[in-house]
């Protein structure tokens, strides 16, 4: 059950409110505080400015801003501070240096991959290895050369792609000046067709920093999942903060491939200005102890090593988590719909996350419950403003696993922890790059096990288990046969 009474810091999270050197980097396992150590430094600078600061909290998605506010508005009585997403928030700078909305019409992008090939071909060698990469590839290596800024042909062939495939498919300067040109046609074709990539809006920002208005800076800016942030978006949150930036990040949770330092990015943490939180608050010891299990090998192979702290392990303790083995999907939906109102009745203040792999699978679930009557809400992208759904209150919460960051249910359930389906592996990805990918999805899959407070059941099919299952240690969960 979620309580609202007052927490008492730790010495280290006391040390993040109340660090006073200037731009700060809070890191530390899930469940540390770090979101929570965020805003109680917002409120303090608000308090301690007399109410005459600027202040925003950034976040990753609108599920994570609902979240926050509820937090803020319930707990903390910061209802003055703003909370937003980084996209809406420079959408809106956007529209304010140019008098135009920037869009982004994800549907249109690929058709202008492909014509840009086309036009391409039109215009130079009609054979080349380039026309049989997949439209996929491309666009990759697109949003790539946008996000990390790059602004020139000179850049994109002195800077060197780490993890990817591009090593084997562009390799030569030659390679690399011939997708510099079909890059700039694809640009081009952007603009013919009215519409642009996300990571083009961060772009065009970087490339007018000076021009971004006054009116649009703040004072004290927070920014919370830092890890997955491109360097784009983190040069124009530090072109927007007049006095001190504050950022959060795990880069055990890292789920998308972005890939920056803090370095390029112009934020100085050296020292004492980054600080490690390892205490573990959220899940119990036997949560901690499974989800410790995946965390420990990605430690072991990634190139980011200083920046993964190990978890201190909570003294709470609580059930060990659960997999139940079912004989195939059509029985484990039946029980997934038994179970969750079993969930309802038994536990009736808690909040229970159901995490769905995909959006497919998500509404899949829905029908499910709708079916059978079972009430829930549904933690999605809203329009409306607040959305209708609440993190606090008790209930079912459908959410999908890349947005469940940053959350926080008493059980979290994870149906159809299936090989194929953890991990996921897009059939077009290269050989080359299984291995990065595998370490993303293993980092999803610490995120939405680390979401849980009290329970973790996982649902699966008996002969289709995920590779995960054998990366846990037998004695940290319990196996039952359905
Ligand atoms: N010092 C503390 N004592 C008790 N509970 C805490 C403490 N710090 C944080 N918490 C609680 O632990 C949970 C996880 O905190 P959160 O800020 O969401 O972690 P993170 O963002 O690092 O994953 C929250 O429920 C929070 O209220
Ligand atoms: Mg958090």
């Amino acid at each position: 059950m979620m309580t609202n009474k007052i927490i008492n810091l730790t010495k280290e999270q006391e040390a993040c409110v109340n660090y006073k050197g200037g731009d700060l980097l809070i890191k530390g396992v899930a469940g540390s505080g770090k979101s929570y150590v965020l805003l109680r430094r917002a409120v303090k600078l608000y308090k301690e400015s007399n109410g005459s600061a600027s202040i925003k909290i950034f976040t990753f998605t609108n599920a994570l801003v609902k979240y926050t506010d509820e937090l803020l508005q319930d707990k903390l009585g910061g209802q003055y501070i703003d909370v937003s997403t980084i996209d809406r928030f420079f959408s809106n700078v956007y529209k304010k240096m140019t008098n135009k909305w920037f869009h982004v019409n994800n549907d249109k992008i690929k058709d202008v991959v492909e014509q840009t090939f086309y036009d391409y071909k039109k215009q130079h060698r009609k054979k080349h290895r380039f026309y049989e990469i997949d439209t996929d590839y491309w666009l990759e290596e697109f949003k790539w050369i946008q996000e990390k800024c790059i602004q020139s042909e000179e850049e994109y062939i002195n800077t060197n792609r780490k993890g990817r495939g591009s090593q084997v498919k562009i390799i030569s300067e030659n390679d690399k000046r011939m997708v510099w040109e079909i890059y700039s046609l694809f640009i081009q074709n952007l603009k013919n067709a009215k519409t642009n990539t996300w990571e083009g809006l961060y772009l065009y920002l970087n490339e007018h920093l000076d021009e971004i208005p006054e009116q649009c800076k703040v004072d004290f800016v927070f920014v919370d999942e830092a890890q997955d942030l491109t360097i784009g978006k983190l040069r124009a949150l530090k072109a927007i903060t007049k006095k001190t930036i504050t950022i959060a990040a795990d880069m055990a949770q890292k789920i998308y491939k972005t890939t920056f330092t803090w370095k390029e990015v112009g934020i100085d943490i050296q020292g004492r200005a980054s600080k490690s939180l390892k205490k573990t608050f959220r899940s119990t010891k036997q949560i901690v102890l499974l989800a410790e299990d995946l965390a420990a090998i990605n430690r072991k192979d990634v190139d980011l090593k200083s920046e993964l702290t190990e978890a201190v392990f909570p003294d709470v303790e609580g059930p060990l988590p659960r997999l139940f083995l079912f004989d195939d999907k059509i029985h484990e939906e039946a029980y997934l719909a038994t179970f969750s109102k079993m969930l309802l009745k038994e536990f009736v203040n808690d909040t229970v996350g159901i995490i769905c792999k995909t959006k497919k699978y998500f509404f899949h679930i829905r029908k499910l419950f709708d079916s059978n009557n079972i009430k829930y809400q549904e933690i999605f992208f809203s329009t409306k403003n607040p959305p209708e759904w609440q993190l606090l209150t008790p209930g079912l919460k459908l959410v999908v696993a890349k947005s469940s960051k940053g959350l926080e249910f008493d059980t979290v359930l994870i149906p159809d922890f299936d090989e194929g389906t953890h991990p996921l592996i897009p059939f077009n990805i290269g050989d080359d790059q299984v291995d990065d990918h595998i370490v993303t999805e293993r980092n999803l899959v610490y995120v939405m096990l680390t979401r849980a407070r009290q329970r973790v059941i996982m649902f699966c099919t008996k002969n289709n288990q995920s590779r995960f299952v054998k990366e846990f240690s037998n004695n940290h969960f319990l196996r039952a046969l359905f």
